[in-house]
Protein backbone atom coordinates (compact mmCIF):
# COMPACT_ATOMS: atom_id res chain seq x y z
CA UNK A 1 0.00 0.00 0.00
CA UNK A 2 0.78 4.19 0.00
CA UNK A 3 2.99 3.79 3.36
CA UNK A 4 4.51 0.73 2.70
CA UNK A 5 5.78 2.05 -0.39
CA UNK A 6 6.60 5.38 1.18
CA UNK A 7 8.37 3.60 3.46
CA UNK A 8 11.10 2.12 1.31
CA UNK A 9 11.53 5.26 -0.61
CA UNK A 10 12.11 6.92 2.67
CA UNK A 11 16.01 6.48 3.90
CA UNK A 12 18.21 8.88 2.46
CA UNK A 13 18.66 12.00 3.68
CA UNK A 14 16.37 14.28 1.85
CA UNK A 15 13.88 12.29 2.04
CA UNK A 16 13.91 12.21 6.31
CA UNK A 17 14.72 15.81 5.36
CA UNK A 18 11.71 16.60 3.98
CA UNK A 19 9.50 14.30 5.91
CA UNK A 20 11.09 16.76 9.05
CA UNK A 21 9.91 19.76 7.53
CA UNK A 22 6.20 18.78 6.17
CA UNK A 23 5.86 17.32 10.45
CA UNK A 24 7.00 20.89 11.47
CA UNK A 25 5.22 22.64 8.79
CA UNK A 26 2.24 21.13 9.87
CA UNK A 27 2.60 21.48 13.53
CA UNK A 28 3.16 25.25 12.90
CA UNK A 29 0.21 25.22 11.50
CA UNK A 30 -1.95 23.56 14.46
CA UNK A 31 0.05 25.50 16.87
CA UNK A 32 -1.27 28.37 15.23
CA UNK A 33 -4.86 27.52 14.96
CA UNK A 34 -4.72 26.16 18.45
CA UNK A 35 -5.06 22.66 18.56
CA UNK A 36 -2.15 22.54 20.96
CA UNK A 37 -2.13 19.02 21.94
CA UNK A 38 -1.73 18.07 17.98
CA UNK A 39 0.84 20.49 17.20
CA UNK A 40 2.79 18.90 20.12
CA UNK A 41 2.60 15.44 18.48
CA UNK A 42 3.42 17.09 15.09
CA UNK A 43 6.50 18.94 16.54
CA UNK A 44 7.40 15.43 17.96
CA UNK A 45 7.34 13.57 14.96
CA UNK A 46 9.43 16.38 13.09
CA UNK A 47 12.11 15.85 16.42
CA UNK A 48 12.04 12.69 16.06
CA UNK A 49 12.73 12.29 12.82
CA UNK A 50 15.43 15.39 12.78
CA UNK A 51 17.43 12.90 15.67
CA UNK A 52 17.35 10.39 13.54
CA UNK A 53 18.52 11.84 10.08
CA UNK A 54 21.71 12.60 12.87
CA UNK A 55 21.98 9.51 14.12
CA UNK A 56 21.91 7.66 10.59
CA UNK A 57 24.13 9.86 9.04
CA UNK A 58 26.49 11.11 11.75
CA UNK A 59 29.02 13.06 8.64
CA UNK A 60 25.74 14.53 7.14
CA UNK A 61 27.09 18.62 7.21
CA UNK A 62 23.74 20.03 7.96
CA UNK A 63 23.41 18.45 11.21
CA UNK A 64 24.27 21.28 13.25
CA UNK A 65 21.12 22.78 12.09
CA UNK A 66 19.16 19.50 12.57
CA UNK A 67 20.48 19.86 16.30
CA UNK A 68 19.10 23.35 16.39
CA UNK A 69 16.33 22.91 14.87
CA UNK A 70 15.10 19.93 16.97
CA UNK A 71 15.98 22.35 20.53
CA UNK A 72 13.47 24.72 18.97
CA UNK A 73 10.59 22.77 18.71
CA UNK A 74 11.43 21.18 22.04
CA UNK A 75 11.29 24.23 23.41
CA UNK A 76 8.08 25.51 21.62
CA UNK A 77 6.53 22.21 23.46
CA UNK A 78 7.11 22.99 26.59
CA UNK A 79 5.38 26.65 26.28
CA UNK A 80 2.58 24.95 24.89
CA UNK A 81 3.02 22.22 27.68
CA UNK A 82 3.18 25.57 29.99
CA UNK A 83 6.07 24.28 31.89
CA UNK A 84 7.94 26.91 30.18
CA UNK A 85 7.88 30.49 29.20
CA UNK A 86 8.86 31.58 26.05
CA UNK A 87 12.20 32.73 25.01
CA UNK A 88 13.46 34.77 22.04
CA UNK A 89 15.48 32.92 19.61
CA UNK A 90 17.47 33.42 16.29
CA UNK A 91 16.55 31.10 12.82
CA UNK A 92 13.82 30.76 10.32
CA UNK A 93 12.34 27.64 12.59
CA UNK A 94 12.33 29.76 15.95
CA UNK A 95 10.59 32.63 13.41
CA UNK A 96 7.94 30.26 12.43
CA UNK A 97 6.78 29.22 16.33
CA UNK A 98 7.55 33.07 16.99
CA UNK A 99 4.51 34.12 13.90
CA UNK A 100 2.56 30.85 15.01
CA UNK A 101 2.69 32.51 18.92
CA UNK A 102 1.34 36.07 17.25
CA UNK A 103 -0.59 35.29 15.02
CA UNK A 104 -2.36 33.26 17.94
CA UNK A 105 -4.93 35.74 18.80
CA UNK A 106 -6.72 35.20 15.13
CA UNK A 107 -9.80 32.72 14.44
CA UNK A 108 -9.37 29.96 12.85
CA UNK A 109 -11.65 28.56 9.97
CA UNK A 110 -12.97 25.68 9.69
CA UNK A 111 -10.81 24.55 6.90
CA UNK A 112 -7.99 25.53 8.92
CA UNK A 113 -9.12 22.83 11.19
CA UNK A 114 -8.62 20.07 9.05
CA UNK A 115 -5.48 17.26 9.72
CA UNK A 116 -3.67 18.13 6.07
CA UNK A 117 -0.49 16.47 6.60
CA UNK A 118 -1.28 13.06 8.77
CA UNK A 119 0.43 12.43 11.78
CA UNK A 120 2.10 9.36 10.91
CA UNK A 121 1.84 8.01 14.07
CA UNK A 122 1.16 4.15 13.63
CA UNK A 123 -0.73 1.42 16.32
CA UNK A 124 2.91 -0.03 16.85
CA UNK A 125 4.54 3.52 18.48
CA UNK A 126 1.34 3.88 21.16
CA UNK A 127 2.53 1.34 23.75
CA UNK A 128 0.77 -0.47 25.87
CA UNK A 129 -3.10 0.47 25.69
CA UNK A 130 -4.31 -2.34 23.88
CA UNK A 131 -7.77 -2.18 25.13
CA UNK A 132 -8.31 1.47 24.39
CA UNK A 133 -6.59 0.48 21.06
CA UNK A 134 -8.93 -2.24 20.26
CA UNK A 135 -12.13 -0.20 21.73
CA UNK A 136 -10.93 2.11 19.06
CA UNK A 137 -10.71 -0.25 16.63
CA UNK A 138 -13.92 -1.59 16.88
CA UNK A 139 -15.27 1.50 17.03
CA UNK A 140 -14.10 2.95 14.22
CA UNK A 141 -11.55 0.77 11.87
CA UNK A 142 -13.85 -2.09 11.82
CA UNK A 143 -17.27 -0.09 10.73
CA UNK A 144 -15.06 2.03 8.37
CA UNK A 145 -13.62 -1.11 6.76
CA UNK A 146 -17.07 -3.25 6.37
CA UNK A 147 -20.08 -1.44 7.91
CA UNK A 148 -21.95 -4.29 6.38
CA UNK A 149 -20.83 -6.38 9.43
CA UNK A 150 -22.60 -3.82 11.79
CA UNK A 151 -26.30 -4.11 11.25
CA UNK A 152 -27.13 -2.96 14.65
CA UNK A 153 -25.16 0.50 14.26
CA UNK A 154 -21.85 1.19 16.20
CA UNK A 155 -20.89 3.90 18.64
CA UNK A 156 -19.76 7.59 17.29
CA UNK A 157 -18.76 8.95 20.40
CA UNK A 158 -15.44 8.32 22.38
CA UNK A 159 -14.13 9.52 25.39
CA UNK A 160 -10.21 8.81 26.11
CA UNK A 161 -9.30 10.32 29.79
CA UNK A 162 -6.76 9.92 31.56
CA UNK A 163 -3.30 11.44 33.32
CA UNK A 164 -1.62 14.16 31.21
CA UNK A 165 0.78 12.74 28.83
CA UNK A 166 -0.35 8.58 28.45
CA UNK A 167 -1.20 8.53 25.05
CA UNK A 168 -4.79 10.12 24.46
CA UNK A 169 -3.92 12.95 21.87
CA UNK A 170 -1.28 10.39 20.33
CA UNK A 171 -4.11 7.78 20.06
CA UNK A 172 -6.04 10.04 17.97
CA UNK A 173 -3.13 10.73 15.75
CA UNK A 174 -2.88 7.13 15.32
CA UNK A 175 -6.27 6.61 14.48
CA UNK A 176 -5.73 9.47 11.99
CA UNK A 177 -3.29 7.91 10.25
CA UNK A 178 -5.32 4.67 10.17
CA UNK A 179 -8.19 5.13 8.54
CA UNK A 180 -8.21 8.06 4.88
CA UNK A 181 -10.80 10.38 6.75
CA UNK A 182 -11.37 13.59 7.50
CA UNK A 183 -9.37 14.11 10.46
CA UNK A 184 -10.90 17.56 12.32
CA UNK A 185 -8.80 18.01 15.12
CA UNK A 186 -10.01 21.09 17.89
CA UNK A 187 -8.62 22.26 21.12
CA UNK A 188 -11.51 23.01 23.18
CA UNK A 189 -9.78 25.32 25.37
CA UNK A 190 -9.25 27.89 21.76
CA UNK A 191 -12.58 26.94 20.83
CA UNK A 192 -13.56 28.98 23.98
CA UNK A 193 -10.89 31.37 23.61
CA UNK A 194 -10.62 32.23 19.98
CA UNK A 195 -13.97 31.78 18.27
CA UNK A 196 -15.38 34.13 20.67
CA UNK A 197 -18.94 35.03 19.83
CA UNK A 198 -18.55 32.84 17.01
CA UNK A 199 -17.60 29.78 19.04
CA UNK A 200 -21.64 28.00 18.51
CA UNK A 201 -22.20 28.81 14.87
CA UNK A 202 -18.23 27.71 14.21
CA UNK A 203 -19.35 24.30 16.71
CA UNK A 204 -22.33 23.93 13.82
CA UNK A 205 -19.95 24.43 10.88
CA UNK A 206 -17.37 22.22 11.88
CA UNK A 207 -20.16 18.90 12.42
CA UNK A 208 -22.19 20.15 9.37
CA UNK A 209 -18.95 19.77 7.22
CA UNK A 210 -18.08 16.25 9.28
CA UNK A 211 -21.32 15.18 8.00
CA UNK A 212 -21.22 16.83 4.88
CA UNK A 213 -17.79 14.54 4.28
CA UNK A 214 -19.37 11.17 5.22
CA UNK A 215 -22.03 11.99 2.82
CA UNK A 216 -19.79 12.32 0.24
CA UNK A 217 -18.17 8.94 1.49
CA UNK A 218 -15.37 10.25 2.96
CA UNK A 219 -15.51 8.89 6.93
CA UNK A 220 -15.01 12.00 9.20
CA UNK A 221 -13.73 11.56 12.55
CA UNK A 222 -14.05 14.66 15.05
CA UNK A 223 -11.18 14.85 17.53
CA UNK A 224 -11.84 16.95 20.53
CA UNK A 225 -9.42 17.97 22.92
CA UNK A 226 -9.69 19.22 26.69
CA UNK A 227 -13.11 18.26 26.43
CA UNK A 228 -13.51 19.79 29.78
CA UNK A 229 -13.15 23.64 28.60
CA UNK A 230 -16.19 22.95 27.50
CA UNK A 231 -17.84 22.65 30.91
CA UNK A 232 -17.06 26.64 31.52
CA UNK A 233 -14.76 27.09 34.52
CA UNK A 234 -12.22 28.38 32.74
CA UNK A 235 -13.42 30.59 30.02
CA UNK A 236 -13.34 34.08 29.75
CA UNK A 237 -16.95 34.84 27.87
CA UNK A 238 -19.35 34.55 30.63
CA UNK A 239 -22.11 32.25 29.47
CA UNK A 240 -20.68 30.97 26.56
CA UNK A 241 -19.45 28.27 27.43
CA UNK A 242 -23.07 26.87 28.56
CA UNK A 243 -23.91 27.82 24.89
CA UNK A 244 -21.58 26.00 23.22
CA UNK A 245 -21.93 23.53 25.10
CA UNK A 246 -25.29 22.88 24.48
CA UNK A 247 -24.49 22.97 20.62
CA UNK A 248 -22.05 20.44 21.28
CA UNK A 249 -24.64 18.03 22.41
CA UNK A 250 -27.16 18.57 19.94
CA UNK A 251 -24.60 18.24 17.38
CA UNK A 252 -23.75 14.97 18.65
CA UNK A 253 -27.28 13.95 19.43
CA UNK A 254 -27.62 14.83 15.28
CA UNK A 255 -24.65 12.46 14.64
CA UNK A 256 -26.00 9.97 17.00
CA UNK A 257 -29.45 9.73 15.50
CA UNK A 258 -29.56 11.27 12.43
CA UNK A 259 -26.44 10.05 11.13
CA UNK A 260 -27.28 6.36 11.21
CA UNK A 261 -25.83 5.08 8.69
CA UNK A 262 -22.53 7.77 8.53
CA UNK A 263 -19.33 7.53 9.17
CA UNK A 264 -18.81 10.53 11.54
CA UNK A 265 -17.35 9.96 14.91
CA UNK A 266 -15.88 11.85 17.82
CA UNK A 267 -13.17 11.63 19.83
CA UNK A 268 -13.40 13.88 22.69
CA UNK A 269 -10.23 13.46 25.51
CA UNK A 270 -9.63 15.33 28.76
CA UNK A 271 -7.44 14.60 31.89
CA UNK A 272 -10.43 16.37 33.83
CA UNK A 273 -13.30 13.74 33.35
CA UNK A 274 -14.60 15.24 36.66
CA UNK A 275 -15.64 18.03 35.52
CA UNK A 276 -17.96 16.67 32.71
CA UNK A 277 -21.68 16.46 33.44
CA UNK A 278 -23.63 13.45 32.55
CA UNK A 279 -25.43 14.75 30.04
CA UNK A 280 -21.81 14.85 28.39
CA UNK A 281 -20.47 11.70 29.47
CA UNK A 282 -23.88 9.89 28.54
CA UNK A 283 -23.26 10.95 24.98
CA UNK A 284 -19.77 9.04 24.68
CA UNK A 285 -20.78 5.75 24.57
CA UNK A 286 -17.47 4.57 24.88
CA UNK A 287 -15.65 5.58 27.81
CA UNK A 288 -11.64 4.59 27.76
CA UNK A 289 -9.22 5.16 30.69
CA UNK A 290 -5.40 5.78 29.57
CA UNK A 291 -3.72 4.86 32.36
CA UNK A 292 -0.19 5.33 33.35
CA UNK A 293 2.21 2.92 32.13
CA UNK A 294 3.44 -0.04 33.93
CA UNK A 295 6.64 -2.00 34.63
CA UNK A 296 6.17 -3.55 31.03
CA UNK A 297 4.94 -0.32 29.36
CA UNK A 298 8.19 1.49 30.43
CA UNK A 299 10.12 -0.55 29.57
CA UNK A 300 8.91 -1.29 26.11
CA UNK A 301 8.56 2.49 26.15
CA UNK A 302 12.52 2.77 27.04
CA UNK A 303 13.38 0.32 24.09
CA UNK A 304 10.93 2.40 21.53
CA UNK A 305 12.78 5.65 22.79
CA UNK A 306 15.96 4.38 22.34
CA UNK A 307 15.86 2.07 19.31
CA UNK A 308 17.16 4.19 17.09
CA UNK A 309 20.42 5.71 19.40
CA UNK A 310 23.48 4.01 19.86
CA UNK A 311 23.57 2.50 23.41
CA UNK A 312 26.87 1.06 25.93
CA UNK A 313 26.17 -2.82 26.89
CA UNK A 314 26.22 -1.67 30.39
CA UNK A 315 22.27 -0.22 29.76
CA UNK A 316 19.57 -1.75 31.73
CA UNK A 317 16.51 -0.81 30.27
CA UNK A 318 14.74 -3.17 33.16
CA UNK A 319 16.37 -1.07 35.49
CA UNK A 320 14.98 2.13 33.71
CA UNK A 321 11.78 1.03 33.69
CA UNK A 322 12.18 0.01 37.19
CA UNK A 323 13.40 3.84 38.39
CA UNK A 324 10.58 5.51 35.94
CA UNK A 325 8.08 4.43 37.98
CA UNK A 326 4.72 6.34 38.07
CA UNK A 327 6.15 8.32 35.30
CA UNK A 328 3.79 8.99 32.10
CA UNK A 329 4.76 8.05 28.51
CA UNK A 330 5.89 11.55 27.79
CA UNK A 331 8.26 11.71 30.77
CA UNK A 332 9.86 9.07 29.58
CA UNK A 333 9.86 10.01 26.05
CA UNK A 334 11.61 13.33 27.56
CA UNK A 335 14.16 11.22 29.76
CA UNK A 336 15.33 10.04 26.71
CA UNK A 337 15.29 12.80 24.72
CA UNK A 338 17.13 15.12 26.81
CA UNK A 339 19.93 12.02 27.27
CA UNK A 340 20.39 11.75 24.01
CA UNK A 341 20.70 15.51 23.37
CA UNK A 342 23.10 16.20 25.81
CA UNK A 343 25.30 13.60 24.77
CA UNK A 344 24.94 15.35 21.24
CA UNK A 345 25.78 18.74 22.54
CA UNK A 346 28.64 17.64 24.16
CA UNK A 347 29.99 16.24 20.95
CA UNK A 348 29.25 19.71 19.26
CA UNK A 349 30.68 21.43 22.10
CA UNK A 350 34.08 19.66 21.82
CA UNK A 351 35.17 21.03 18.88
CA UNK A 352 34.35 17.04 17.21
CA UNK A 353 31.95 17.71 14.90
CA UNK A 354 33.76 19.67 12.49
CA UNK A 355 35.70 16.86 11.83
CA UNK A 356 33.35 14.52 9.14
CA UNK A 357 34.16 11.61 10.44
CA UNK A 358 34.00 11.85 14.50
CA UNK A 359 31.10 10.49 16.10
CA UNK A 360 29.09 11.74 18.85
CA UNK A 361 30.26 8.74 21.39
CA UNK A 362 27.78 5.99 22.90
CA UNK A 363 24.85 6.64 25.53
CA UNK A 364 25.74 5.13 28.64
CA UNK A 365 23.64 3.76 31.54
CA UNK A 366 24.99 7.08 33.73
CA UNK A 367 23.55 9.68 31.27
CA UNK A 368 20.27 8.27 31.70
CA UNK A 369 20.69 7.97 35.78
CA UNK A 370 21.31 11.57 35.81
CA UNK A 371 17.85 12.83 33.82
CA UNK A 372 16.17 10.40 36.31
CA UNK A 373 18.02 11.81 39.25
CA UNK A 374 16.57 15.24 38.51
CA UNK A 375 13.06 14.32 37.58
CA UNK A 376 9.88 13.25 39.62
CA UNK A 377 6.86 11.81 38.00
CA UNK A 378 4.65 14.50 36.87
CA UNK A 379 1.04 12.81 38.03
CA UNK A 380 1.07 12.32 41.50
CA UNK A 381 -0.48 8.81 43.31
CA UNK A 382 -3.42 11.07 44.55
CA UNK A 383 -3.87 11.74 40.88
CA UNK A 384 -4.42 8.15 39.53
CA UNK A 385 -6.92 7.49 42.49
CA UNK A 386 -9.29 10.00 41.24
CA UNK A 387 -9.07 8.26 37.58
CA UNK A 388 -9.66 4.83 38.97
CA UNK A 389 -12.49 6.00 41.14
CA UNK A 390 -14.31 8.09 38.13
CA UNK A 391 -13.66 5.27 35.37
CA UNK A 392 -15.16 2.26 38.37
CA UNK A 393 -18.44 5.15 37.96
CA UNK A 394 -18.64 5.70 34.55
CA UNK A 395 -16.69 2.95 32.42
CA UNK A 396 -17.70 1.97 29.37
CA UNK A 397 -15.69 -0.19 26.98
N1 LIG B 1 1.42 4.94 25.42
C1 LIG B 1 2.41 5.63 24.85
N2 LIG B 1 3.24 5.03 23.98
C2 LIG B 1 4.24 5.71 23.42
N3 LIG B 1 4.49 7.00 23.66
C3 LIG B 1 3.72 7.66 24.53
C4 LIG B 1 2.64 7.01 25.17
N4 LIG B 1 2.03 7.90 25.97
C5 LIG B 1 2.68 9.06 25.82
N5 LIG B 1 3.72 8.93 24.97
C6 LIG B 1 4.64 10.00 24.56
O1 LIG B 1 4.27 11.18 25.21
C7 LIG B 1 3.82 12.14 24.27
C8 LIG B 1 2.61 12.85 24.83
O2 LIG B 1 1.49 11.98 24.83
P1 LIG B 1 0.02 12.49 24.50
O3 LIG B 1 0.09 13.85 23.89
O4 LIG B 1 -0.67 11.47 23.73
O5 LIG B 1 -0.56 12.59 25.95
P2 LIG B 1 -2.02 12.98 26.40
O6 LIG B 1 -2.55 11.80 27.12
O7 LIG B 1 -2.79 13.49 25.24
O8 LIG B 1 -1.72 14.12 27.44
P3 LIG B 1 -2.56 15.45 27.81
O9 LIG B 1 -3.62 15.02 28.73
O10 LIG B 1 -1.52 16.30 28.48
O11 LIG B 1 -3.06 16.03 26.54
C9 LIG B 1 3.53 11.37 23.01
O12 LIG B 1 3.68 12.16 21.86
C10 LIG B 1 4.52 10.26 23.08
O13 LIG B 1 5.75 10.70 22.60
MG1 LIG C 1 -3.40 15.40 24.71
Amino acid sequence: MKRNLGEKLMGAPQELEKSATANALEAVRLDKQGSRGMAITMYQKAIETLLKLVQLYPEYNLNKVYIQRAIAYQERIKVLQGTATPVESQGGVSKAVESARTTSGEKASYDELILKEKPNVRWTEVVGLEPAKRAIKEAIVYPVQRPDLFPLGWPRGILLFGPPGCGKTLLAAAVATEIDATFVSVDAASIMSKWLGEAEQNVARLCNSARKSAMEGTPAIVFIDELDSLMGKHSNEVGGEVRVRNQFLKEMDGIIDKGKNLHVYIIGATNKPWDLDWPFIRRYQKRILVPLPDHHARLMMFKLYTNTLQLSPDIDLHELARLSEGFSGSDIKDVCQSAHLKVIGEFFESGQASDKLAKPRIMRMGDFRRILEDRKPSVSIDMIDLYNRWFETFKAL
